[in-house]
C-alpha cells in the first residue's frame, strides 16, 4: 500500500465540488525566485524547467520579462526549448509588459493588477474604474496576440468582493482563459478562501478555469490552496520545496501529494521525481529544507523514539501516512536507514540497529550500551552509526569486571593559560595503591605520563603508540583512543576506549592495555 490516511475525510468531502484532476501550474522560476537571495543563471534556470517538465507540472511560468535582459532571454531560451508543459510569462496590465512577453513566444501570458484598496491607493494611485478598464483592455489585447490568457486580481484576498466579481466576470468576457486568485499576502483562512472560490466561480461565465495562488505567511498556504479546490479550483500555483516571497508560496509536494493521497485527485505529476525535484532546487537555490519539512524533509521517514521505531520495524504505516518510495526515495533497510539511535531510543530498535551491523551484545551489554547512547542523547546530540560503534568496541571489548587487575581511583587535570598541564593518577592493584604525579604538553599527555609513572611501579612500560579519533565531527565528539605500550621484555599490549572526554579516554585505554600486561605477568585480578 502506497499511503494509509484517514477513512473520515470521504464524509468531509460530502459536499465539496472537487475537480477530477488539477493542473499544476509551477512558478519556482518566477515567484519561487522573487526569494530574498534566490537568483538562478541562465542554465540553472534551463535545468529546472527541464526538471519540471520530467516531474510532469502542466505549467512553467518560467519569469517576467521586464525584470531583466538576463530574464528575458531565459523565458525565450526555455519557450524555445518546446518542454512539453505551457510556457508562460508574467506581465503587468501595461503594453510594455505584455509585448514582451508576447515577444518570448510563450504559450501564456499571466497578466495582472491589484484590486485592494490598500494596492490601489498606495502602490497604483489608480481608482477602482481605472482598474477594470486596464485589466479589461491587457486581456483584450493579449488574446487578440492568440495566445492562452490568464488573469490575476493580485491581493483578491482584501479586495471589496463586489468588485473582485465585476472585475473577474469582465476578464472573463474580455477572453481570460484562466482566472487566478491570489491570496497574495497569505492572510486568509481555508474556509474564508474557499467562500472566495465559490463567489467567483458563480459570478463569471462556465467553462473558465479557475486557479489559485496561496502565500504561506500564516503557514497555511497548502490548506488554502487545497480548501479552494475543495471548492472546485481547477489549477494550483505552487513553488518546488514552497520557496517564494517572505515565508513562500505552497508548495508543490505538499499541495500534490495532499491531493493524491489525501483526496484522491488526479495530478499530470510523476510523484516518484518529487524527491529528487526538491534536492535540484535545494541545491541551486541555496535554501536549505529545514529537517521536518513535510514530504521532502530528512525527518520525513526517520524515527529515534522507542515507540515508533518498535512500531515501525513491524509495520511502517504505524508512523509513517505514505511510503518514501511514492516520492522517490529509496530505502532499502527500515533498520539502517530509518530507525535513528538516539535519547529517545528503546532497547528493541538499538538491538535491531546493532544486529543490522552485525553486532549481538548480550542482555548486560546491551543495557549498558543504552546507558552510554542515553548520555550522548542528553548532551543533545544523535548517535550515528560510527559513535554507536566505538561505543560498542569500548564496552564489549573492554575488560571485564572478573579481570580486572588495575583500577584507575582518581585522577585530577590541572591546565590553562599560563600554567603547565599536571596531571596525578591514584591507582589501585591488588590491595597496593600508588600516586604518581607528572607534567606534559598538554592534559592528555601529563595524564599518560603520570598513569605511565604510576603503572611503572608494577611492570615498566612504555608507550609505543598513541592514536586519537573524533567519531563524528563537533566538539562534543566522542573520542576513541587506541593505545600500544611495550614492556620491557618487548611485548606489546593494545587496548582502546572511548569516551566523549579526550582525557578520560586516553587514561582509560592505558589502563585497559596495562591491566592486559599485568594479567600475563601474573597479577590476580581483584574479584578472585
Ligand atoms: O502573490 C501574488 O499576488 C502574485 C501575483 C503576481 C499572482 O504573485
Ligand atoms: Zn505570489
Amino acid at each position: 500500500m502506497e499511503f494509509f490516511v484517514s477513512p473520515y475525510i470521504k464524509f468531509a468531502l460530502k459536499h465539496a465540488s472537487l475537480p477530477e484532476r488539477v493542473y499544476v501550474f509551477d512558478t519556482t522560476l518566477r515567484d519561487g525566485e522573487q526569494m530574498p537571495g534566490v537568483a538562478l543563471t541562465f542554465e540553472e534556470k534551463k535545468m529546472v524547467a527541464e526538471q519540471l517538465a520530467k516531474l510532469g507540472v502542466d505549467v512553467i511560468e518560467a519569469g517576467m520579462p521586464v525584470v531583466s535582459e538576463g530574464e528575458n532571454k531565459a523565458i525565450k531560451e526555455i519557450a524555445g526549448m518546446r518542454l512539453g508543459p505551457e510556457i508562460c510569462a508574467l506581465a503587468r496590465t501595461t503594453r510594455e509588459d505584455i509585448d514582451a512577453a508576447l515577444d518570448c513566444d510563450v504559450d501564456r501570458v499571466h497578466v495582472f493588477i491589484a484590486t485592494s484598496e490598500l494596492h490601489m491607493k498606495y502602490k497604483l494611485k489608480m481608482t477602482a474604474d481605472e482598474v477594470l478598464r486596464r485589466a479589461i483592455e491587457a486581456v483584450e489585447y493579449t488574446k487578440s496576440h492568440g495566445v492562452k490568457v490568464e488573469f490575476s486580481a493580485e491581493d483578491a484576498t482584501r479586495s471589496d468582493l463586489g468588485f473582485l466579481k465585476k472585475v473577474y466576470s469582465s476578464v472573463v468576457e474580455a477572453g481570460a482563459d484562466v482566472i487566478n486568485i491570489p491570496d497574495t499576502v497569505g492572510a486568509t483562512t481555508p474556509s474564508a478562501y474557499a467562500h472566495i472560490v465559490e463567489e467567483i466561480k458563480k459570478a463569471v461565465k462556465p467553462g473558465v478555469t479557475i486557479s489559485v495562488h496561496t502565500h504561506n505567511d500564516f503557514g497555511l498556504a497548502t490548506a488554502n490552496a487545497l480548501a479552494a479546490v475543495e471548492r472546485g479550483a481547477q489549477q494550483v500555483h505552487v513553488t518546488v520545496n514552497g520557496i517564494g516571497e517572505r515565508a513562500g508560496n505552497a508548495s508543490l509536494e505538499e499541495v500534490v501529494m495532499s491531493l493524491f493521497a489525501l483526496y484522491g485527485v488526479t495530478t499530470n505529476i510523476k510523484t516518484t521525481y518529487i524527491y529528487e525535484t526538491a534536492k535540484l532546487i535545494e541545491r541551486l537555490t541555496g535554501v536549505r529544507l529545514q529537517p521536518n519539512k513535510p514530504i521532502i524533509g530528512t525527518n520525513t521517514f526517520k524515527h529515534e523514539s522507542g515507540i515508533h521505531a518498535h512500531a515501525v520495524l513491524e509495520n511502517p504505516h504505524t508512523y509513517e501516512p505514505l511510503t518514501p518510495e511514492l516520492i522517490g526515495r529509496k530505502r532499502t533497510s527500515i533498520v539502517e536507514e530509518a530507525i535513528v539511535i538516539g535519547k529517545h531510543t528503546g532497547g528493541h530498535s538499538l538491538r535491531a540497529k546493532l544486529e543490522n551491523m552485525g553486532i549481538s551484545v548480550t542482555e548486560d551489554q546491551l543495557k549498558e550500551i543504552m546507558v552510554r547512547v542515553k548520555e550522548i542523547g542528553d548532551k543533545g546530540k544523535t548517535v550515528t552509526d560510527a559513535d554507536l560503534m566505538a561505543i560498542v568496541e569500548d564496552i564489549v571489548g573492554r575488560v571485564a569486571e572478573k579481570e580486572r587487575v588495575l583500577r584507575l581511583e582518581e585522577l585530577t587535570v590541572v591546565t590553562g593559560k599560563g600554567i603547565t598541564p599536571t596531571a596525578t593518577v591514584r591507582i589501585r592493584v591488588g590491595d597496593k595503591e600508588k600516586i604518581a604525579s607528572a607534567i606534559g604538553v598538554g592534559p592528555v599527555d601529563a595524564a599518560c605520563n603520570a598513569l605511565q609513572s604510576a603503572v611503572k611501579e608494577f611492570q615498566e612500560m612504555s608507550l609505543e603508540e598513541y592514536n586519537l579519533e573524533a567519531i563524528t565531527g563537533g566538539t562534543d565528539a566522542l573520542g576513541f583512543v587506541t593505545v600500544k605500550l611495550r614492556d620491557k621484555d618487548g611485548a606489546v599490549y593494545m587496548a582502546r576506549a572511548t569516551d566523549g572526554d579526550i582525557v578520560m579516554a586516553s587514561v582509560q585505554a592505558i589502563i585497559n592495555a596495562a591491566n592486559k600486561a599485568l594479567l600475563v605477568r601474573g597479577y590476580k585480578p581483584m574479584g578472585q
